[in-house]
């Protein structure tokens, strides 16, 4: 399994090997909804191009690719004053990110807040809590995780834009993965998504002749989520075991087996 570097709700990580094992041979690769990139770690593409609304976890994304020391050095000073100063330190950088919306910040944050969420208020304010009874990633351990996730994504260019924008270069020899924000999740993530509008890019990319793969809604439990994506939009629809639901584990430890979509258009 992918160690994450940056930690981020809706993580694709269990499914990564799946999800690679579907993908197309393809020129430049793009993600338009990076969050915590682990497709992107998956296939390892020479050229990528990804994105993200989020303006401060793609400055970070550009941290973590053009420079890895200097972030490694700015989480082990913040990590060091944390042991010693105790948790006042952590509301001091949280304070400090919403202001300035720092990377460095952000990453500490990542690796210091209750369960590793990375939170922001309908304001894109940082709101989790510390998390009372973890000393957060060793800088040591962190350092390594940084500088091996540098290196596979040299190849890649970060834009904090909307989708659309982000896979407006893409030609027909490209590949274009999407895992927008859940139809049935909305609210949880930073940004929103208008399926309507979605639907429009869809087609759109298909009349370019552009592959997709889209993760999108699927079942968990006895519950079935998924959402009607017209038919002549996509060629293959797949459910992929996900394993449990990670919001279930969470919030009240229930566990329930998790489906999602993934549809193909090759
Ligand atoms: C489900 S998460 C992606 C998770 C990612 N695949 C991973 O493995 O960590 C959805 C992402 O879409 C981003 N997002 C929401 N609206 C967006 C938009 N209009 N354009 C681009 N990104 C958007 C969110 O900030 C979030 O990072």
């Amino acid at each position: 399994m992918i160690h994450p570097v940056i930690k981020w709700s809706g993580s694709k990580r269990p499914q990564a090997e799946l999800i690679k094992k579907y993908a197309p041979d393809f020129d430049c690769y793009y993600e338009p909804f990076i969050g915590g990139g682990s497709i992107l770690y998956a296939l390892s593409p020479k050229k990528a191009v990804c994105g993200d609304i989020c303006k401060p976890l793609i400055q970070l994304w550009n941290e973590i690719k053009d420079n890895p020391i200097e972030l490694s050095k700015a989480y082990r000073s913040r990590w060091n004053r944390l042991q010693n100063e105790g948790h006042a330190v952590y509301y001091e950088i949280r304070d400090h990110f919403n202001r300035t919306q720092s990377p460095e910040d952000l990453l500490f944050l990542s690796r210091t807040c209750v369960n590793g969420l990375i939170r922001f208020n309908s304001k894109g304010e940082f709101n989790n809590a510390f998390h009372h009874t973890r000393p957060g990633i060793h800088p040591d351990t962190l350092e390594t995780i940084i500088n091996d996730w540098s290196l596979h994504i040299k190849g890649a260019r970060f834009l904090a834009e909307d989708y659309r924008i982000t896979t407006e270069s893409a030609t027909q020899r490209d590949f274009v993965y999407l895992d927008p924000p859940y139809f049935h999740t909305a609210g949880m993530y930073y940004g929103a998504i208008n399926y309507r509008e979605l639907l429009d890019y869809l087609y759109d990319l298909n009349r370019r002749g552009i592959k997709f793969m889209l993760s999108y809604d699927g079942k968990s439990g006895d519950i079935d989520h998924t959402v009607e994506i017209p038919e002549d939009i996509y060629k293959r629809h797949i459910y992929a075991d996900t394993g449990l639901s990670p919001f279930k584990k969470v919030m009240d430890k229930d566990k329930q087996q998790v489906y999602e979509s993934l549809y193909m258009n090759y």
